[in-house]
């Protein structure tokens, strides 16, 4: 739409403009004026209720405390104390290198699901950007494991190898073998450390069993958590309403972001939940091109129930988070 200065008469104005101009004025005047209206005594009226409509306990957003707190002042020594510990100690390089034994140990155990092979993603990738649309209305027919393969693998699957003994030039062990090495992934993570993990509700995927799962990137396979009885289902439905265009009985996945404070707190400190924001967003947005180059549909989600869907996935809410969501099914 073409927007600019145009002549009209004041009825047509009253009639057709009057009400939204309003709305606009009312909420650019009930801004804060400043961040730091609290202690300037100078307070727009929104800031006067906020804290009972928005914040917990203050007049401040949970979000303001914590960006008026973080990266303070470069003499505090937290994060530079975590990253020097990180990048010298081979205890933790170890640590980090020996991750798919975590992995290979469940598959010994016979909980995974090996994934097939991904699908080669043809379009390019300018054309993918550019088509990448928010869909929410989805056919039922099921997706495939190919294309359940893809969605994880190009969102977070194995890239790489990268060898943390670099540095320390440490001689083979036995316990460590000939070489430290690690995985690098598909999506960029801060220090290589890895604190989101994929879990998926399954509804609709051609053979696979319906169920709560979790993705193993290094060995390219799911583990079932649970399954699901249509009992559960019905309880997913009760506490998942993602609002108007949105059919939870054509969903196929379900990808919700969890994070793991305590995989990257220890060498970030404060910076480490936006460090993993930041990657559960480059992950949902693989996600969301391979979902865009496979011609599928997904949507990202914001309006999801914290508390009561960690309870329904099995994660404790204390030491992992669900911070992100993204549904995913076939187009219409
Ligand atoms: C963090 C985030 C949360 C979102 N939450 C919702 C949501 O709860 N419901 C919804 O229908 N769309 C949601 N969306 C999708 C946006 O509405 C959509 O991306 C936006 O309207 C732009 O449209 P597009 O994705 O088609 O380009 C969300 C997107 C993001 C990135």
């Amino acid at each position: 739409m073409k927007q600019g200065k145009k002549k009209m008469k004041a009825e047509t104005f009253n009639q057709q403009e009057k009400g939204i101009v309003w709305m606009m004025v009312d909420t650019a005047a009930n801004m804060p004026v400043t961040i730091y209206s609290e202690s300037l005594g100078v307070k727009a009226p929104e800031a006067c209720y906020r804290s009972a409509v928005w914040a917990q306990d203050s007049t401040r957003l949970i979000g303001e405390e914590y960006l008026l707190n973080a990266k303070r002042s470069s003499l505090e020594m937290g994060m530079p104390m975590g990253v020097f510990h990180y990048s010298s100690s081979i205890g933790v390089k170890g640590c980090l290198s020996n991750r798919i034994l975590k992995e290979e140990n469940a598959e010994e155990h016979g909980e995974t699901i090996k994934l097939p092979k991904y699908l080669p993603l043809k379009e390019s990738l300018g054309s993918v950007i550019r088509s990448r649309r928010s869909v929410r209305e989805m056919g039922k027919t099921p997706l495939t494991m190919e294309q359940l393969s893809s969605l994880l693998y190009y969102g977070d699957g194995p890239s790489g190898r990268f060898d943390f003994n670099t540095f320390n030039n440490m001689p083979p062990t036995a316990t460590l073998g000939e070489e430290y090495i690690g995985t690098v992934r598909c999506s960029p993570s801060g220090g290589g450390l890895y604190p989101i993990t994929l879990y998926f509700v399954a509804f609709n995927v051609k053979g696979l069993e319906r169920g709560v799962y979790t993705y193993l990137p290094l060995t390219h396979s799911i583990q079932l958590i649970r399954r699901l009885s249509e009992r559960d289902l019905e309880d997913y439905n009760r506490i998942s309403n993602f609002g108007i265009n949105i059919e939870n009985d054509t969903l196929g996945i379900a990808v919700y972001y969890v994070y793991s404070l305590y995989d990257n707190s220890r060498k970030y400190g404060d910076m480490a939940m936006q460090f993993a924001y930041i990657e559960a967003g480059e992950i949902a947005e693989n996600i969301q091109l391979t979902a865009a180059g496979l011609n599928l549909a997904a949507t990202d989600i914001g309006g999801y129930e914290k508390g009561l869907t960690e309870d329904f996935l099995g994660l404790d809410g204390l030491t992992r988070h669900i911070v992100h969501l993204t549904l995913i099914g076939t187009k219409k």
